[in-house]
């Protein structure tokens, strides 16, 4: 009896182990499969190109992940909307990032293609965009602002045959408008315009800072005005006069109605609550006192 029960037990952790190893190596295979359809391997034998359509537009921003790669050349971008629809991480306090969303032939947004040097690049590129997947865009959809003659680093960088062209595209789990819990944040708009600034001068374009603004879908939603020093923003914020002229020239009331972040506004706002807390502690010790003081004395 006790040795069937001994090889019953031992069958039953057999089983045990061999259904975790199972799970383990399927979640695994899962995991693998997910990643290799987030971000593909592309082809070894064309030009790797990355569409930048947010924080990739400004050189410098750009340059943080991985500085040696080919100029960010314009470009115009059918059968795509750019909005600010993708989360950010839920963690602390958060943001919602510039995105794109797969539309139809009468939408477009404007942004750059820049050339990749090396394999190391394009993995940079996947770690910082982290919310995002990478995706294909068809060459046809793609209507270069300058031409390979404009000079020869713009020759050297611009693409030739079959290139290829990579957009990072929300993942389904950071889909979402901008909330309060998720506003859109100045200091990212900042690097966004900044960018659109600075391929329009660039490349001495027209109206490519202000295409930047009309194709872009969701700015009626929650925005906050994070910059470091907001009165004196030229201090930190590149090319911050442009931003708040272009910014004003779309949106006149958008200063009357993009708020300061301020601490000063919390600290007002937790001044009620706090002040609560301190009658609350007052009364508490207050009460504690008492029962301690009526016994030792007995005079109540
Ligand atoms: C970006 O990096 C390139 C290559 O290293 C450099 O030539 C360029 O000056 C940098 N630009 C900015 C704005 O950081
Ligand atoms: C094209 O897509 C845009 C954005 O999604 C949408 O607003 C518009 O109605 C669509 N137009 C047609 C003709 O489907
Ligand atoms: C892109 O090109 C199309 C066709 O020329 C034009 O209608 C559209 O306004 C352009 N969009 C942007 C954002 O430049
Ligand atoms: C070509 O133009 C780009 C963009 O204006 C600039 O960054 C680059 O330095 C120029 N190269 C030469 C050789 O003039
Ligand atoms: C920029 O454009 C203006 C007007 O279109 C033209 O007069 C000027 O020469 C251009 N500058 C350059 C550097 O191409
Ligand atoms: C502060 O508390 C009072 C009374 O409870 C309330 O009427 C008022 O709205 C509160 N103010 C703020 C800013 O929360």
């Amino acid at each position: 009896m006790r040795k069937l029960e001994t090889w019953f037990n031992i069958i039953l952790v057999s089983t045990g182990i061999l259904d975790l190893i199972v799970l383990t190596t399927s979640a695994a295979t899962e995991k693998g499969k997910y990643e290799a359809e987030c971000h593909p391997t592309p082809n070894s034998l064309s030009q790797v190109y990355i569409l930048g359509y947010g924080s990739l537009l400004n050189t410098a921003s750009k340059n943080t992940t991985y500085p040696n790669t080919g100029i960010n050349i314009p470009v115009n971008v059918t059968g795509f909307s750019r909005n600010f629809n993708c989360k950010g991480t839920p963690v602390g306090h958060s943001t919602t990032y510039l995105g794109v969303d797969v539309a139809n032939s009468t939408t477009s947004f404007n942004g750059v293609v820049f050339k990749l040097r090396d394999y190391q690049s394009l993995l940079e590129f996947d770690k910082r965009e982290v919310f995002y997947c990478r995706k294909l865009v068809p060459l046809e959809d793609i209507q270069f602002l300058i031409d390979k003659s404009w000079n020869a680093t713009v020759e050297q960088d611009f693409p030739v045959g079959n290139a290829q062209f990579w957009i990072y595209d929300v993942k389904p789990e950071f889909l979402g408008w901008p909330s309060e819990r998720y506003p859109i944040v100045q200091t990212y708009v900042d690097v966004f315009l900044a960018g659109c600034i600075e391929i329009e001068e660039t490349y001495n374009l027209t109206g490519y800072k202000d295409a930047c603004i009309t194709s872009t879908q969701g700015w009626e939603y929650p925005w906050v005005n994070d910059r470091l020093i907001p009165r004196r923003p030229f201090l930190h914020t590149w090319k911050a006069f442009q931003i708040d002229r272009l910014i004003q020239s779309h949106f006149p009331k958008h200063f009357d109605q993009v708020l300061i972040e301020k601490e000063a506004k919390y600290n007002f706002n937790n001044k009620n609550g706090s002040n609560k807390k301190v009658i609350g502690n007052y009364l508490q010790t207050l009460f504690l006192a008492i029962l301690l003081i009526v016994p030792v004395t007995g005079t109540i």
